[in-house]
């Protein structure tokens, strides 16, 4: 009871006013976290929290249009992955294929190298919905901040590592925009069986994707990121969960570093909400014609 009190007199605690002491999240009567009750670690989280939606600072949404807003089905579910070190040619070839693909996915490469200001001058050129595909890992509050300081780029998705824990991804999700997406990347498609146990992790990559999709539906996540292998058995046992696949390969096309492939069209026929392809396209020799050709197989 007097850590309840202090916490209240602190500003701790969750927007609900469960008092609870330490990382959580409100939880509805299964445990699970429930993300639409709010909770803001301290006053910082809250301050970060109100200025958000702009509501209160009466602050315009700097890329100008909302995106794949959360419940609305998605006319193409290829998210072109632009991993190209050039902005000029990224820009180029998101214009190229922009009626062809339905969002675009910037990752690491392309966020180390441009920002921000990057990311803007991408989402403004094509108009389509920006994933941002971090894989933020590290301790709760550090992931939660970088969230924070992504909020106004609006991204439609971002992505953590369901590996960096519950708490981790409760933070995130708190965090995280009204209309951002925030799923779990389980295992990475360039990994197999014989990789995982090298990490010390014994058992197939279905068993430990589906643990991992499980922690993260409890942290109250959006859905996570697995390869097409595994999406159908993720499907059964999380039935709205939004599942984003990489690691697809066109048939006959290359498959480079990733490990865990199938087609896109498998993917989608197993319940994928979203199919990311980088190389297939960007490293075509007409990347238009790859777009257009991935598309009609869907
Ligand atoms: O070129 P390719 O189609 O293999 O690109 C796949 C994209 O998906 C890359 O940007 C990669 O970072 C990303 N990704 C992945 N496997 C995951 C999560 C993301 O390949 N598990």
């Amino acid at each position: 009871m007097a850590a309840e009190a202090a916490d209240r007199r602190s500003g701790i605690g969750c927007a609900r006013q469960c008092h609870r002491r330490g990382g959580h999240a409100c939880r509805d009567r299964t445990g699970r976290a429930d993300p639409s009750r709010r909770w803001r670690r301290n006053r910082e989280y809250q301050l970060h929290d109100d200025d958000r939606d702009g509501r209160r600072t009466g602050r315009r949404s700097r890329i100008g249009h909302r995106p794949d807003p959360a419940g609305q089905p998605m006319s193409n579910p290829v998210y072109l992955a632009l991993d190209l070190p050039q902005l000029d040619a990224a820009r180029d070839l998101a214009i190229t294929v922009r009626a062809h693909v339905g969002g675009l996915k910037l990752g690491l490469e392309f966020f180390c190298a441009h920002g921000h200001h990057g990311v803007l001058d991408i989402a403004h050129a094509a108009k389509l919905p920006i994933f941002l595909d971090l894989k933020l890992h590290d301790i709760p509050n550090t992931v939660a901040s970088a969230m924070q300081a992504i909020n106004t780029l609006e991204p439609a998705i971002v992505t953590v590592h369901a590996s960096g824990g519950r708490a981790m991804m409760e933070d995130a999700k708190a965090a995280a925009g009204e209309h951002t997406r925030v799923v779990a990347v389980t295992m990475l498609t360039s990994l197999d069986e014989r990789d995982l146990k090298r990490t010390g992790i014994t058992g197939s990559p279905h068993d430990h994707v589906l643990r991992l999709a499980e922690l993260a539906q409890d942290a109250g996540l959006d859905g996570i990121v697995c390869s097409g292998q595994e999406v159908g058995a993720v499907h059964k046992q999380w039935k709205d969960c939004f599942l984003v696949v990489p690691g697809l390969r066109p048939a006959g096309a290359s498959a480079g570093d990733q490990k865990r492939t199938v087609t896109p069209r498998s993917a989608r026929d197993a319940g994928a909400s979203v199919l990311v392809i980088g190389r297939p396209i960007s490293r075509a020799e007409d990347p238009l014609a790859a777009a257009r050709a991935i598309e009609a197989t869907l």
